[in-house]
């Protein structure tokens, strides 16, 4: 009997610290799961650091910010950061830079990347009005990325409900030139298809 307590006594001190042990996080490794009740926080600079739902996937500017701040201190982020990490892979237009985060989550609507440079951001960080100064206004958040895409070689991956308000001036000439070509192409190719009906209809005319 009085082994049967001890058993029952270390089965359930086994039970116990099996309970309280903290796993590390499912969803994220860059997060340090602690404590009892076990709480997993995500650091994004020196003071701040959140906490996150491990059962969920962390919110893009989190990442990001989390991201910007390793390479700060020198620690270990993914490969090629900044550039194409792969042939097929996917891109936003500028790269990283170190968002403003609202403490959901949320990108903020203006991010300046700790520059006196700011533009407007949709939902998800990525850039959609042209750069401006530190006093420039951005409203509301656009929601980007709910629509179904084909994913192969896609380099900017959302389609905003408005258009982005990024104006042409960094085209270079170059750019401009084959938009040139290709529109007339295009125009020489349908006045081939034209002449070509209006051939095929001549004969019949005259009957
Ligand atoms: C943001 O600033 C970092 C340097 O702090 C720079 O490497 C990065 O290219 C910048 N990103 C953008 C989009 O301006
Ligand atoms: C942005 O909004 C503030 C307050 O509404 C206004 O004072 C400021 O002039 C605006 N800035 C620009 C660049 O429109």
């Amino acid at each position: 009997m009085k082994g049967f307590i001890l058993l029952a006594l270390a089965v359930f001190a086994a039970l116990q610290t099996v309970e309280s042990a903290c796993s590390p996080c499912r969803t994220m490794k860059w997060v340090n799961c602690d404590g009892a009740p076990c709480t997993c926080q995500i650091t994004l600079d020196d003071s701040n650091r959140p906490a996150i739902d491990c059962e969920k996937l962390v919110s893009k500017c989190f990442l990001m910010k989390a991201e910007m701040y390793r390479r700060k201190m020198g620690q270990d982020v993914r490969i090629n950061i900044g550039g194409k990490p792969h042939e097929d892979a996917i891109m936003d237009n500028d790269g990283i830079y170190n968002p403003d985060c609202e403490n959901d989550g949320k990108f903020k609507a203006k991010q300046c990347n700790n520059t006196d440079e700011c533009w407007c951001v949709n939902s998800a960080g990525v850039r959609r009005t042209d750069k401006g100064d530190k006093n420039m206004n951005c409203s509301k958040l656009l929601n980007g990325g709910s629509q179904k895409l084909d994913l192969n070689k896609i380099v900017v991956y959302y389609v905003d409900e408005e258009r982005p308000t990024i104006t042409m001036q960094y085209l270079t000439g170059g750019i401009i030139a084959v938009i040139v070509v290709v529109v007339l192409v295009v125009v020489l190719g349908l006045l081939a298809l034209v002449s070509a009906q209006f051939k095929v209809k001549m004969p019949k005319s005259p009957a």
